[in-house]
């Protein structure tokens, strides 16, 4: 991991400057910009090339910083207290006098929050007098990026700073859940629903593909590597890339393993950068093996189905 205090400092001098700059995040690596500048959040949706219809999410450090900005409520604090820092945003009312950009939200008035876990982004925002809006340091509806190279591969110089936090622990989004009213699950992301149902002690509504489309920007078509994919294949094509779960005594060229020893946990870790690597191979389609869809396997599954919509 390379960090040192010094890129911090870096880092928040192209922040200050309104500039976006890559930022590692436990989940995924964040394509980061000053929440309270429409001058910096237009830069992301301009680099992202995503719709500014679909909102973003903002990072804070803490509940002091939040509640200049949001409305809090009881089941809010419930799970803040269990689960953040950590893979978790919440959706919130604004409050009528924040300072959030209106182009965060699309002029709506509530706002996705986050409180990462990673180390150094921690550090950053402690260092910062405003909180941190960052989608997913990607190309809108390609895979993210779980490496600063990944962030590197779709932006090039575009981006002008980095920080280098190392491979994402988990490596899936985020687990979205909207606390405005009833709770209701938005997107499986990286804390599994089981988890936040013993802690509210109820089972929770999931809404992952909303009618309309711009509900949430759970588009069909997401985290595509740009080649087809097939789910739940027991024997792959000549010259499909084959992804599996768990290593085979056999070795063969075009297979890859998310897994050494069929742990989900280390398959949600490394799905995209499998993904990008074989993309990067040269293959033309990719077969999936069946993933169990327990745990954070419901995840990954949810990845892999809207990838095979291409
Ligand atoms: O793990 C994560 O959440 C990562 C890291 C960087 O924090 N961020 C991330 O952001 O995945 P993004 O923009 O790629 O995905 C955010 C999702 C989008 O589908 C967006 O539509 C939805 O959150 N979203 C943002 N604000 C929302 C809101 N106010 N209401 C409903 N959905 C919202
Ligand atoms: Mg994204």
């Amino acid at each position: 991991m390379k960090f040192n205090q010094s890129n911090i400092k870096k880092a928040k001098e192209y922040l200050d400057k309104n500039c976006c700059i890559g930022v590692p995040t436990e989940t995924v690596y964040g394509l980061a910009a000053n929440a309270y500048s429409n001058d910096a959040i237009q830069k992301i949706y301009k680099l992202k090339k995503r719709p500014k219809s679909n909102p973003l999410i903002v990072h804070y450090s803490n509940i002091d910083d939040l509640k200049k900005d949001c409305l809090i409520n009881d089941n809010f604090i419930k799970l803040y207290k269990e689960f953040s820092p950590g893979p978790i945003t919440y959706i919130l009312y604004l409050k009528k006098n924040s300072k959030i950009s209106k182009m965060v939200t699309n002029n709506k008035k509530n706002l996705a929050v986050r409180f990462p876990k990673h180390k150094i982004f921690r550090k950053l925002l402690n260092e910062l007098h405003y909180p941190i809006a960052a989608p997913s340091a990607n190309i809108s509806t390609k895979l993210s990026a779980v490496r600063a190279l990944d962030v590197k591969e779709d932006f090039g110089n575009k981006v002008k700073y980095i920080l280098d936090g190392g491979k994402c622990n988990i490596g899936l989004e985020s687990t979205i859940i909207d606390l405005r009213d009833k709770p209701v699950v938005l997107r499986l992301g990286g804390l599994e629903i089981s988890k936040i149902e013993k802690i509210l002690c109820k089972k929770i509504k999931i809404n992952i593909n909303p009618k309309r489309k711009t509900a949430s920007g759970q588009s069909r078509l997401h985290y595509s590597p740009g080649i087809p994919l097939r789910m739940n294949v027991v024997k792959p094509k000549k010259n499909e890339a084959y992804i599996l779960l768990k290593k085979k005594r056999t070795y063969f060229s075009n297979y890859f393993y998310l897994s050494k020893k069929n742990n989900l946990k280390e398959a949600a870790k490394n799905l995209y950068s499998c993904l990008r690597k074989i993309k990067n191979k040269g293959y033309k389609s990719i077969a999936v093996e069946k993933i169990r869809s327990t745990g954070i396997g419901q995840s990954i599954n949810d990845r892999l189905e809207r990838a095979s919509k291409f």
